[in-house]
């Protein structure tokens, strides 16, 4: 199917099962602990052997001597594969560094040999006895440093207008430098995959994997093998936030470990390894200079901001979002990666909005205080309907200010006190801030297959649920298309036998992956009404009606199954226009007068982000979202050791994530505008616009409660503990 226009409308504006909201159908699998994950897969495959992991305890360098010996002649032990020994491997071009051989160190906790034996605890204690020397070479870790060196050097990314003429004319100006912290995606289950390449041949995954075509590229590229002899299961993934897009080195060093014992491998990077063997998001600085009017309209903005790489990555671009967000003639952005050998920096949810509206809505909120504006009004008069760069783009559907508006009025925002510093609640003292959000809404081809069993339909894609509820709202599309109750409908996931799909990532997986069910739907209702010999066919009540037939679906094909398969293509008139998602977020926090300790009292979002599928579960997108805001806020931030270039708090006691008792009231609201120009469904995703804006929302609401601006995230209490107001 091509969408090559915005979508007339549809079945999907009936709304019988679209936008209901419907208990996830995998939820008691999952509650009851059904729900098979990567690591728990005993019974697919006979006779597994457990792997642990050695990795690199130097950030740069190579090693200079290895001696397994000890590690081999441990008890249990099948196999030891080292780094030293392998023929090399292909590099994927979706990591930056290699997963696995050689003697090169690219970054700590880099896999350098993995030990498979009878159990885990085994396999760890042989582990240990690898003696490993390494040559070390000096490394570059201090971001800080680079900044001090780089700031305003480089190409910009975009440069419109003339904006130093504009800030020399402005009347009023910000002009203000911000850090956000290095972050770890800190999913609930670590990178796990069972590997039965036992005889070199055939290859099967079952892993942890939210993107199963490009994994199955990878491994192809990594092994020097053909992609059709790869087949990948990853049907439950539990989280993955941008972590788990790429092959990993969990399912290298299974692979590797099952090639050289003949038996099926299982391994988990165990929780202190995976902070540094993966991936993170890089921290940024950033400076940010505004200029506006003595009306409040913004004339300029100069965004530019550096982060980490390892050398060929391109790091944490936190400026995008600033060319699109709000109007103003004159505008700049740059964003500098700097080549340094911390591990491999990559995408986190939101990546680059999350960072990059951290710093515009506090400048944003700087800005409206200098023009003693009310920073909603101040939102609310720079909106824009058509992408400020380009003013023959319009956007698709964009109704910011309403969520403003309706923001305002829900959380009381009229209410609140406007002088900084001045509200207490006994030895707190209580603050409100705002903060906008803005996500792209992308969309990529996507296929899926469907079966037609009696009266039963069984969706097959590779399309992953990550957490996000995609079982769910691929349901309930084929539900709404075939005429069928939610019931009749059985999704499978996860699964490199399936058709291929969008996977998920970037927000686009929802929107995209229903299109390309819907498609398949399509297909097999062009079957059904050729089989009828009809011209039109209508589904419905799981009958089918056309001139002179109403059938039962399940009467259609006398036992045999009817199966359809199709791909939405998405067609490049996207490109005419900005299809984005839009939040407002509305937080009061209380700082505590004496300690500086901030907790977050209550919390309101609302979003524009097209039809939402299903409340439950887009909600729960939105508060997972903002529940990781909060933590990027307060508590997120990987710490480098800058002599030895590695990230010191590497596991979850020291690294510490936002939970429930850390937000007491967290609500959200959607718009649910549709728009018709994103999907066949007129849906966006919502997964990455919860986390967006809600750290500068908590910034503004302590400025609003002390009177101290913290410009650097984590805002932790040393940041404002010298300049709270007299207790
Ligand atoms: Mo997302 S950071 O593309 O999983």
């Amino acid at each position: 199917m091509d969408f090559n226009q915005s979508t007339e409308d549809n079945l999907f504006d009936r709304a019988r099962i679209i936008g209901k909201p419907h208990a996830r159908i995998d939820a008691t699998l999952k509650v009851t602990g059904r729900a098979p994950y990567a690591y728990e897969r005993h019974d697919v495959v006979a006779n597994q052997l457990v792997g642990y992991p050695l990795c690199a305890t130097i950030a740069k360098g190579r090693i200079t001597h290895m001696d397994a010996s000890a590690a081999r002649a441990a008890p249990g032990v099948v196999s030891v594969v080292t780094t030293l020994e392998i023929e090399p491997l292909g590099r994927a071009k979706s990591n930056v560094a290699l997963l696995f051989g050689g003697d090169t160190i690219a970054h700590y906790h880099q896999a350098i040999a993995v030990v498979v034996a009878e159990t885990l605890e085994q396999a760890r204690s042989a582990a240990a006895l690898i003696d490993v020397r390494y040559e070390e070479e000096p490394g570059i870790f201090d971001l800080e440093a680079a900044w001090q060196r780089l700031q305003n050097t480089g190409e910009p990314l975009s440069d419109v207008g003339d904006v130093d003429a504009a800030f020399q004319n402005a009347a009023a100006t910000v002009d203000e430098v911000y850090r956000t912290a290095s972050q770890s995606h800190a999913m609930m289950e670590p990178h796990a995959s069972i590997v039965d390449w036992s005889d070199g041949g055939q290859m099967t995954l079952w892993t942890s994997n939210q993107m199963i075509a490009w994994t199955r590229e990878a491994l192809a590229t990594t092994f020097k093998i053909k992609p059709d002899t790869i087949r990948l299961e990853s049907p439950y993934v539990g989280g993955g936030f941008g972590g788990k897009l790429w092959l990993r080195a969990d399912a290298v060093l299974a692979a590797l470990g099952s090639r050289a014992s003949g038996r099926p491998v299982k391994l988990a990077l165990p929780r202190p390894l995976v902070f540094n063997n993966t991936t993170h998001r890089s921290g940024t600085i950033q400076r940010l200079r505004i200029s506006a009017d003595a009306q409040g309209k913004i004339t300029a903005f100069d965004h530019s901001a550096i982060s980490h790489t390892l050398p060929g990555g391109s790091g944490e671009n936190p400026v995008e979002q600033t060319s699109v967000f709000y109007a103003g003639a004159n505008r700049r952005v740059a964003h500098h990666p700097i080549d340094m050998n911390l591990p491999e920096s990559a995408d986190m949810r939101a990546p680059g909005e999350a960072s990059g509206l951290a710093a515009l809505e506090i400048a944003m909120d700087e800005m409206a205080e200098k023009l003693s504006m009310d920073p909603v009004e101040f939102r609310i008069l720079n909106d824009t309907q058509v992408d400020p760069e380009d003013a023959s783009k319009p956007f698709s559907e964009r109704h910011y200010v309403e969520c403003l508006r309706q923001g305002a009025e829900k959380f009381g925002w009229e209410a609140r006190n406007r002088t900084p510093g001045s509200t207490r609640d006994g030895q707190w003292l209580i603050g409100h801030g705002v903060a906008g959000a803005y996500r792209g809404a992308p969309t990529m081809d996507s296929g899926a297959r469907v079966r037609l069993q009696g009266g039963r339909l069984i969706v097959e894609t590779d399309m992953t649920d990550i957490g996000t509820g995609s079982y769910t709202i691929i349901a309930q599309t084929a539900a709404e298309t075939m005429g069928l109750e939610l019931e009749a409908v059985e999704v499978r996931l996860g699964n490199s036998d399936f058709p291929v799909s969008s996977g998920s990532g970037g927000q686009f997986g929802a929107a995209s992956a229903t299109a390309g069910v819907y498609a398949a739907c399509l297909a097999l209702q062009e079957q059904i009404t050729k089989r009828l010999d009809v011209d039109v066919a209508h589904f419905e009540n799981g009958r089918v009606r056309a001139e002179n037939t109403d059938l039962a679906l399940a009467d259609i094909a006398d036992g045999e199954e009817l199966v359809a398969e199709d791909t939405v293509h998405f067609g490049d008139f996207k490109d005419d226009m900005q299809i984005g998602t839009f939040a407002a977020h509305f937080v009061e926090v209380g700082v505590h007068a004496y300690t500086g300790e901030t907790r977050v009292r209550r919390m309101l979002a609302v979003c524009d982000a097209g039809r939402i599928l299903n409340p439950i579960t887009a909600r729960s997108q939105v508060i997972g979202g903002m529940t990781m805001g909060v933590g990027a806020a307060l508590m997120e931030g990987l710490t480098a050791d800058l002599e030895r270039g590695f990230f010191v708090n590497h596991d979850l006691a020291s690294y510490e994530v936002a939970a429930h008792a850390d937000i007491p009231q967290q609500e959200v609201i959607f718009l649910d505008t549709k728009d018709a120009a994103s999907s066949p469904l007129k849906a966006k995703g919502v997964g990455e616009l919860g986390i967006c804006g809600v750290p500068a929302a908590i910034a503004n609401a302590i400025y609003n409660a002390t009177g101290v601006r913290v410009r650097e995230y984590p805002m932790t209490l040393e940041h404002m503990l010298d300049q709270l107001p007299q207790a």
